[in-house]
């Protein structure tokens, strides 16, 4: 790992730039092609996307990794609305993944949510990483993913308590917000998006989920 990294709050002008990288990082890992760039383009505007938790890391200039954050609940059984964060995309650009950068970046976003005060962290993801960060199976913590049998573990459902014992005594369902749905949303949409990008061959490769 260079240790020239610099991480950043994304601006503006890097919108572009950072939609491809996340668009590079994605692409063909979970589906053919990806659909996290339109994710990321639309989120940025949503009242639940959360400003101060968007970052970019750069080596030697070149911006390779992206992360964002959003608000997000735990609907708990006794009728409670528990505030957390989600987070995603987080993109390495595919020269740069496997070397500690993603990792590094993570933990940085997670610091500066638990400075902000955020209590947990919910979000889909595979725990060989997560982990890495602190990430445990939600459902240890009594939290539970929609639609899914309570008695069955989701194994890529994972949370982090940011503040210690944010948890204790909540047993509840979350649901992905919305925003992360848009392009199976508006699939036409998404496609013209997509045409606005260099052009990249789809394929179908072992391990993807979709
Ligand atoms: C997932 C991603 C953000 C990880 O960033 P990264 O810089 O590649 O990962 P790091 O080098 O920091 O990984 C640290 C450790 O986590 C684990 N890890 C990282 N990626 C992993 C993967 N895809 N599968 C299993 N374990 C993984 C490994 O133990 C790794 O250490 P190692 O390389 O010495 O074995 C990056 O690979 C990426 O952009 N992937 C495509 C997009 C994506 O999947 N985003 C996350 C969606 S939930």
């Amino acid at each position: 790992m260079n240790k020239n990294y610099i991480i950043r709050p994304e601006m503006q002008q890097d919108f572009r730039t950072v939609e491809n990288l996340c668009r590079e990082s994605f692409w063909n890992v979970y589906q053919p092609g990806c659909t996290e760039h339109y994710v990321l383009h639309h989120l940025r505007n949503h009242p639940d996307f959360i400003p101060e938790l968007d970052f970019v890391m750069q080596v030697d200039d070149v911006i390779m990794g992206q992360i964002v954050f959003c608000r997000a609940e735990i609907l708990s059984d006794d009728g409670r609305h528990i505030p957390i964060l989600t987070f995603g995309p987080i993109g390495i650009a595919p020269e740069f993944k496997r070397k500690g950068y993603g990792l590094t970046l993570l933990n940085y976003a997670l610091h500066e949510a638990r400075k902000m005060g955020f209590g947990a962290v919910c979000m889909e993801g595979n725990i060989d990483f997560y982990g890495k960060a602190g990430f445990v199976l939600a459902s240890s913590k009594g939290i539970h993913y929609h639609g899914e049998d309570r008695s069955d573990p989701v194994p890529y459902f994972l949370c982090l308590e940011l503040q210690e014992g944010y948890f204790e005594g909540i047993e509840g369902v979350y649901h992905t917000p919305k925003p992360y749905f848009i392009a199976q949303e508006n699939p036409q949409d998404f496609e013209n998006f997509d045409k606005g990008f260099p052009p990249k061959e789809k394929l179908r490769l072992p391990g993807q989920i979709f």
